[in-house]
């Protein structure tokens, strides 16, 4: 390979080794380069990236048990929406649609449409489509214009609710948060819905702070509104996070197809579902809430089988990963990780509370602890932020949706990978990153001198 001198070229660490000259980094190079040498660089390169483990903003699963992942390796090279081929891993999704539209108490989970996709952005965009078509047909029926759809929401939304009313031209109607609510409720739905209302959005574990928005009251002031003026208004429920947590810690929580209204649900798979990136759910309550001119029949199973997504492409081993955790530990297994999870949760946000520098946003009901710095400081959550970032942590700061934009916080996900250990040796972090940033020199012990037990729950 010729000598490049432009700085668009990697240098890499070995190239003594494996390379004569550099190589370039956004043209395609002429020649070729034995695997090994393909592999170093590129392996090299990332460990530029964050460590997997002590990134605390994101919700996706960073850890599968060795026999998830050869299953994983095993299934890669299948190409999930080959069903005619992969006849037994699209059984295997079919089998995960009934198992969650069970768990999330279906009428008649057999019978509850749904599908895999690449996350929840996905469901939740099929979902509100399904939605949107749903009110067509009613609109069509009333010999009504279905000219203005609107959806309605708050502003706790995660971003592809803004998105799918961008692309699908829906008016979006935000109901905004304030300082101490970041969360909405009925009388906040009752002020904007009305006949051109395809659906209401709610959240179950926001993206922001963690809580969830008051479902089964909307739930009743839909039903009400039903009665009263005759509008059919569905919810959909954005189950992301907290749907593979309430129906285990939360079992007596009515947030799912118990309550009438509720005719959609999405879930991350590869949230608390404990399977890696790559993987949604979205289920629907049974077969009339999912239009047909959005499904695509495919009758080689035996029976007819609907599928529909926004993609065709997609790997089989994420589908097959979760199958995989649903019969390896029951609802028992994902009880007692869930448990753990939430009590590594109270012990760090009481921790953390209890140094004095934090007050909490909520108490969690689910793993998630926002913190908001106590009044007086001189320096800001995004400082505290950065400052742990040169220890590695990767713990995200930023201002609360409309409404509440004036509130800064920081927020912490604990997931399975998160132990007791961790937590302490965090918040050991958190105390020198504010000690430092109030110029006082750090009290943070060396980690050999640190006291206390290991604690594995
Ligand atoms: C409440 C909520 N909805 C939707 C999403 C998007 O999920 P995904 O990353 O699975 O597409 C997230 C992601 O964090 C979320 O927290």
């Amino acid at each position: 390979m010729k000598m490049k001198k432009k700085i668009d070229s990697i240098a890499s660490t070995y190239s003594t080794r494996y390379f004569s000259s550099p190589i370039p980094k956004y043209k395609m190079p002429e020649g070729e380069m034995p695997p090994d040498a393909a592999y170093q660089l590129i392996h090299d390169e990332l460990n530029l990236d964050g460590r997997v483990p002590l990134n605390l903003a994101s919700f996706v699963t960073t850890w599968m048990e060795p026999q998830a992942n050869k299953l994983i390796a095993e299934n890669i090279n299948k190409n999930f929406i080959d069903h005619d081929e992969y006849l037994q891993s699209a059984e295997i999704e079919r089998r995960c649609i009934s198992m969650l539209a069970g768990l999330y108490n279906s009428p008649n989970a057999k019978a509850s449409p749904g599908a895999s996709t690449l996350g929840s952005s996905e469901a939740i965009m099929l979902a509100l489509l399904a939605h949107k078509f749903r009110w067509k047909e009613r609109m069509k029926k009333k010999g009504k214009s279905a000219s203005k759809p609107n959806i309605v929401m708050g502003a706790d939304v995660h971003t592809v609710w803004d998105k799918f009313a961008r692309y699908f031209d829906v008016e979006p109607r935000i109901i905004p948060m304030k300082k101490g609510k970041y969360t909405i409720n009925a009388a906040d739905v009752a002020k904007l819905v009305d006949e051109n209302t395809i659906c209401v959005g709610a959240i179950l574990c926001t993206t922001f702070s963690g809580q969830m928005d008051e479902i089964e009251k909307i739930n009743g002031f839909l039903i009400k509104l039903k009665k009263k003026k005759g509008w059919d208004i569905p919810m959909h429920v954005d189950a992301a996070s907290g749907g593979f947590i309430a129906p285990f810690l939360h079992p007596s929580m009515k947030w799912d197809f118990r309550l009438e209204r509720v005719k959609s649900i999405n879930v991350s798979g590869h949230k608390f579902g404990l399977v890696y990136p790559g993987l949604g759910w979205v289920i629907f309550r049974e077969k009339a809430d999912l239009p047909d001119e959005l499904v695509f029949y495919v009758n080689y199973l035996g029976g007819e089988m609907p599928t529909f997504t926004l993609n065709f492409s997609k790997g089989s081993s994420t589908v097959i990963a979760q199958y995989y955790n649903l019969i390896r530990l029951g609802k028992s297994g994902y009880k007692k990780i869930m448990q753990s999870i939430m009590q590594n949760t109270h012990y760090l946000a009481k921790k953390l509370h209890a140094s004095g520098r934090f007050s909490l946003l909520c108490t969690p009901i689910f793993p998630v602890v926002a913190l908001k710095l106590a009044a007086g400081r001189k320096y800001s959550v995004f400082d505290v932020s950065q400052k742990l970032r040169e220890r590695g942590w990767i713990v995200p700061a930023y201002s609360l949706p409309a409404g509440a934009q004036e509130e800064k916080i920081l927020r912490i996900v604990i997931k399975e990978n998160f132990g007791r250990d961790m937590a302490d040796l965090l918040c050991a972090d958190v105390e020198a990153a504010c000690d430092l940033l109030e110029g006082k020199a750090s009290k943070e012990k060396p980690v050999h001198k640190r006291k206390g037990k290991h604690h594995i729950c």
